[in-house]
């Protein structure tokens, strides 16, 4: 009986802990928003982070953070729209987990707006590189890792929008690159599926309130590699009266935005053990939204 009792404890002890233990994650864009929260909520569960942005003090300060609170995290900055750190970053990722990668999390973007008539071929190009071109190139760089058979669970996570699903007026490049990777993360499925049991799926997001969504009077942009800074947010005008509180939510059921780390939650919920046989699916983080 006795003997029994000790079995138990040292299997607990043994036992890795968390959902995602003894997995290796790439979540690119995890600098801040929605990724930043995916990499702690990772980290949590036991996973090895590697925090991919473009923003080298952000991602560092991420991987700082769960690194002290008792989690495992490397920084690996740079462009998503550079094909070298495409390279880099798997190679990096692949020697912090000892030659394995479990995970992608496509999730690095930003939108660039225009209406249909004004939209210029820089700015249609951008938006379907950064979110269409280099997400299927960082999963063919990483292919190898993904192509084996050892047993252990593999997926890809491809960040969509209620944009790309419904349409989105003054987003057509946008829209087309979130409808894109329904396509893209079929095909991961449907390929990698059958021999290597990789599950892939699409979460796409309603109103979550990151720097994405917040005021564009705030004055958050991003820089492109040639220089040109392109201003992030929503207008004021167009985002409703901030003032008339749960009115300007009102085609939301549940009222509000989401937090960022609710959309986190859902992606770990996604690549979790509890959805083993969930592939090729998009998930909507939408708050009821677009029912
Ligand atoms: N916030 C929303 O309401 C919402 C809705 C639908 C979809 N999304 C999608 O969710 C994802 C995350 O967005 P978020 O709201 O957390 O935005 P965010 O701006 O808070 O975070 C995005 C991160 O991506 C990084 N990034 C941008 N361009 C990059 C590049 N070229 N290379 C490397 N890193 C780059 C940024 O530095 C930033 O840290 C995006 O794909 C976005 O399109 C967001």
């Amino acid at each position: 009986m006795a003997s029994k009792r000790v079995e138990q404890i040292a299997a607990h002890l043994n036992y890795p802990r968390g959902m995602l233990a003894g997995q290796t994650a790439i979540i690119t864009g995890s600098g801040q928003g929605i990724g930043a929260e995916a990499a702690r909520l990772f980290a949590n569960e036991g996973a090895k982070v590697v925090v991919s942005d473009i923003d080298g003090a952000k991602a560092q300060s991420v991987a700082d953070q769960i690194n002290q609170s008792g989690g495992q995290a490397i920084a690996v900055p740079g462009d998503m729209l550079d094909d070298k750190y495409l390279d880099t970053l798997v190679k990096k990722a692949a020697e912090f987990g000892n030659g394995k990668l479990h995970i992608i999390v496509n999730n690095a973007g930003y939108t660039w707006d225009g209406v249909i008539h004004k939209t210029t071929d820089k700015q249609w190009d951008t938006i379907l590189a950064l979110h269409n071109t280099q997400p299927f190139k960082l999963v063919r760089v990483a292919a190898p890792y993904f192509r084996v058979k050892d047993g252990e669970p593999r997926n890809v996570v491809n960040i969509s929008s209620t944009s790309g699903l419904h349409g989105n007026a003054g987003q057509a490049n946008y829209a087309l690159a979130k409808a894109g990777v329904t396509g893209l993360t079929k095909t991961i499925a449907k390929e990698w599926g059958p021999q290597f049991g990789v599950r892939a799926n699409t979460v796409a997001f309603g109103h979550i309130a990151t720097r994405l969504t917040a005021a564009k009077e705030e004055g958050g942009y991003v820089t492109l590699p040639d220089g040109e800074k392109v201003a992030l947010g929503i207008p004021q005008k167009q985002k409703g009266a901030k003032e008339a509180g749960a009115e300007a939510f009102k085609d939301i059921p549940l009222g509000r935005p989401g937090t960022a780390t609710e959309a986190a939650g859902a992606i770990l919920s996604i690549v979790s053990p509890l959805m083993s046989y969930v592939s090729g699916q998009t998930l909507s983080v939408t708050g009821g939204r677009n029912m």
